[in-house]
């Protein structure tokens, strides 16, 4: 359920926060979360491997919205999920909002949820890699990028 945090934006076509379901839950249909990401132009991924990412990460928070008042369809508008040691890290990975919904809390809902969880196994360090464009939708919450230069690095291997 939601947490409370949701705030009312004139601009939301549907503002009933009754009408959106925040999960916790792993077993994010495959097709939605591929649904998602197309939708905001990611490169598609195989549903076997996004069931096999989902299962091993840390944290996987979905956001829900019922497409109609009268019935209980749901789609996906919001998403991110996270990896780590439950001990000393954790990264956060495929933080998406549905462009429709974009710019109305959705995203804050997403994170503030992934980071409560992440903040009950007391993980000292969390860290993410920002997309051109967002590193300000990150620094709302906490996030910096390293004062001390440390930079993220990336190895692509070839299958
Ligand atoms: C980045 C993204 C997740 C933000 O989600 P969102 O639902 O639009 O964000 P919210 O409406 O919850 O915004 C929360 C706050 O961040 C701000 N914000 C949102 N996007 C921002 C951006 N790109 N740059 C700076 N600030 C931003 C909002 O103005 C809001 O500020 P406020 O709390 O002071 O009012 C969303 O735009 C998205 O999915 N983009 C495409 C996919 C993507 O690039 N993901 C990031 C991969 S690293």
């Amino acid at each position: 359920m939601l947490s409370g945090i949701w705030r009312k934006n004139d601009n939301f076509k549907d503002p009933m926060p009754g009408r959106l379901r925040a999960s916790h839950d792993k077993a994010v249909p495959p097709e939605a979360v591929q649904d998602l990401c197309a939708s905001v132009g990611w490169s598609r991924r195989e549903p076997e491997l996004i069931t096999r990412a989902l299962h091993n990460s840390l944290v996987v928070v979905s956001v829900w919205a019922k497409t109609s008042a009268l019935s209980d369809d749901e789609e996906l508008i919001g998403f991110a999920r996270a990896t780590g040691d439950k001990v000393f890290n954790a990264t956060i990975w495929d933080m998406v909002v549905r462009p429709d919904f974009q710019r109305l809390g959705i995203g804050k809902l997403v994170m503030l949820e992934l980071l409560k969880e992440l903040d009950q196994y007391q993980i000292p360090l969390v860290t993410l890699y920002a997309d051109p464009g967002t590193d300000g939708f990150y620094k709302r919450f906490g996030f910096l990028i390293d004062p001390s230069g440390v930079r993220g690095m990336f190895r692509e291997s070839i299958v």
